[in-house]
């Protein structure tokens, strides 16, 4: 998936409160997995988890500085590829060590094919 900072969208949300990005479509994510978009200046993993719904979080390991996107999708968890912690893609809560963070998570819009993700200021 390629990032498409194409600027936000907020023609129907709260100006100032949220941006919304068109980021991709559907088919441009893996059928499990993730991809990294850089959404003003912010790096973030849009994941398709088993179940198939699309999750938004910053792509970021809070225990060190590497990609969750490249991680491994179990469930509704992805799994850093550097030291194991998996993350709830849900809250971005870590639920195994070593990561004690979480990581910010990001509200998606499906509106036919197209991924919008919106993100708090
Ligand atoms: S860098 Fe992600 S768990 Fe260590």
């Amino acid at each position: 998936m390629a990032a498409r900072d194409e600027g936000p969208h907020t023609g129907a949300l709260p100006v100032g409160q949220v941006e919304e990005y068109l980021v991709g479509t559907l088919d441009e994510l893996p059928e499990v997995g993730g991809a990294v978009v850089e959404l003003g200046g912010r790096r973030v993993a849009v994941v398709r988890d088993s179940k198939g719904a699309v999750h938004a979080i910053d792509d970021t390991c809070s225990h060190a500085n590497v990609s969750l996107a490249e991680g491994e999708v179990h469930g509704d968890t992805i799994e850093c590829w550097l030291h194991g912690s998996e993350f709830d893609l849900n809250d971005g809560h870590p639920l195994s060590l070593p990561a004690t963070q979480p990581v910010a998570v990001h509200t998606v819009r499906i509106d036919g094919s197209s991924i919008y993700v919106a993100i708090a200021s």
